[in-house]
């Protein structure tokens, strides 16, 4: 009796493992059938009408029975959308119905585009970039400098597509850290770092009214920044300094940074010259705000750390990874920042802040 138990728990534990196992083999497969079924308009379809019929689906797609078929199959397979079995219909799983689904306002869709057609074509290579501790991955994409952020200024697809996966990312998961970032209350000027389109510290300013802003980000973004500012009415509140913050002073009059997104992106080393020069920038009492991914404690996961470590590998500097709160601490603690505190946030983001 004891023994069956047994056996029985050890076949399911062996099969919940194979099913991993399949996963990580075929998960690209499972990437791609929910990019094309989002960019052919399946998820829309079975979103406006779902319990559809093979029939229908294929009719409305124009494509031929076998593309159909076989997608279809892959997206059940992968838990995109769920068939009835004993009518032979078709619906979105309904987590995907959210995500995939172009009227949703929670869809992630810009982000399934930055990795299509950033992220997942540097990876063919990734054995290179592990190999020779290097961005190799950069050498898809045409242009100066040795970062995807240098290369992507002379792509201006591209570079929107950058933008938009990050402001998807920035917007799903901000709204803990804006709602936290209470040091903001104080602060007159806020210099937002790497600001991108500008997402985060709209967001700020529209939370704090006192606070003025200003994002320190490559020419070719800030262009993109001053776009997004004028359509929130924001120009009087919001300025952009253009330039490459290694290697250009900081705005003047500034109490705060935002380092958003960011710290995850360079290596421990550039990373601790970089927070050393905005504690030498800032005044007394004046704050450092991080606000990004953290790997767990003891760097074993999740997943999406993992995957972007790879990422910062392989494309996007050759140099990051996705640290934990207690890297990030000791590096704000060696550049001489006090009252060190974090706040972790959902989506395995943190809110780590230190003061001058
Ligand atoms: C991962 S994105 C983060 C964007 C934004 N902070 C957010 O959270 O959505 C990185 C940003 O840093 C900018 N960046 C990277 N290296 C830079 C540098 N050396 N000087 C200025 N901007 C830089 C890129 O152009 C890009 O906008």
């Amino acid at each position: 009796m004891l023994k069956s138990f047994v056996e029985m728990i050890f076949k399911a534990l062996t099969k919940q493992r194979l099913e991993k196992v399949k996963m990580v083999t075929f998960g690209y497969f499972g990437f791609e059938s929910l990019v094309v079924g989002y960019h052919i308009g399946l998820f829309d379809f079975l979103h406006r009408q779902p319990n559809s019929t093979l029939q229908q689906i294929k009719d409305y797609l124009k494509l031929s029975e076998g593309s159909v078929r076989a997608l279809l199959l892959a997206c059940c397979a992968f838990g995109l959308i769920v068939k009835n079995k004993k009518r032979g219909t078709y619906r979105n799983d309904v987590i995907y119905d959210r995500l995939a689904v172009r009227e949703s306002p929670n869809n992630i869709l810009p982000m399934l585009d930055f990795h299509q057609y950033i992220i997942y074509r540097s990876l063919f290579d990734l054995e290179k970039s592990v190999k020779e501790g290097r961005n190799t991955g950069l050498e898809l994409f045409t242009g100066p400098g040795n970062t995807l952020y240098d290369r992507l200024s002379v792509h201006p697809d591209l570079q929107q597509i950058f933008h938009d996966g990050m402001q998807c990312i920035s917007k799903t998961t901000n709204p803990h850290f804006v709602s936290n970032a209470k040091e903001c209350k104080r602060l007159n000027h806020l210099v937002d770092v790497g600001g991108g389109d500008g997402t985060n510290c709209i967001a700020l300013v529209k939370q704090y009214p006192n606070l003025k802003a200003t994002i320190f980000d490559l020419p070719t973004v800030c262009e993109l920044a001053k776009k997004e500012i004028q359509k929130e009415g924001l120009s009087e509140k919001i300025s952009v300094h253009p330039g490459n913050f290694f290697e250009d002073p900081f705005p003047s009059r500034m109490d705060g940074i935002s380092y958003c997104h960011m710290a995850n992106i360079y290596g421990r080393e550039k990373n601790q010259l970089f927070f050393k020069k905005c504690h030498d920038a800032l005044p007394g009492e004046g704050v450092l705000m991080l606000f990004q991914s953290v790997s767990n404690d003891d760097e074993t996961g999740d997943i999406a750390a993992g995957a972007m470590s790879l990422y910062f590998l392989a494309v996007a500097t050759g140099e990051g990874s996705v640290y934990s709160v207690k890297d990030n601490e000791d590096r704000l603690k060696t550049a001489g920042f006090s009252k060190i505190k974090h706040l972790r946030l959902p989506f395995n983001h943190a809110l780590i802040t230190g003061i001058k």
